[in-house]
């Protein structure tokens, strides 16, 4: 994985970013997920005046992926203008899951402060159990 390939992901993801309809938190995040056939899938988040329906920049982009047939999620960039890099929610992070529970995820400041963390590493055990699932994956 070179990182002209990461900083790609994080480009898109910061583009993303401004089409974010953010007027309650005014806190604008932009994700970029890369897909097996290395198309790339980007969101932004969208908020409601009930503030419940909020959606999250990382479920925008993972809906976008899968709506268009592309369920073979390999990386994705998530990038938010705070002091150190934001990590997805928990909300996020089992959807994300559904699809690849090792997805590798580069998180980024708007400043450029740089982590490459595992999915796995926020969320182990997204389905023991859950159905009948025993393989622990
Ligand atoms: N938000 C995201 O889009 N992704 C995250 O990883 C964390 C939070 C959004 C939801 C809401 O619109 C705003 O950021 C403040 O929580």
């Amino acid at each position: 994985m070179s990182v002209k390939h990461n900083e790609q992901l994080v480009e898109k993801a910061t583009a993303a970013r401004l089409r974010a309809y953010s007027p309650y938190s005014e806190f604008q995040v932009g994700a970029a997920l890369r897909t097996g056939s290395g198309a790339i899938f980007t969101g932004c988040n969208v908020e409601n005046i009930s503030y419940g329906l909020t959606i999250c920049a990382e479920r925008v982009a993972a809906s976008a992926a899968v709506a268009a047939g592309e369920r073979n999620f390999t990386e994705m960039a998530i990038v938010a203008d705070s002091i150190e890099p934001i990590v997805p929610c928990g909300a996020c992070r089992q959807f994300l899951a559904e699809f690849n529970p090792d997805l590798r995820l580069t998180l980024a400041t708007a400043s450029g402060v740089v982590e490459v963390i595992g999915l796995r590493e926020l969320l182990p055990h997204p389905r023991r159990g859950i159905l009948g699932n025993d393989a622990d994956v």
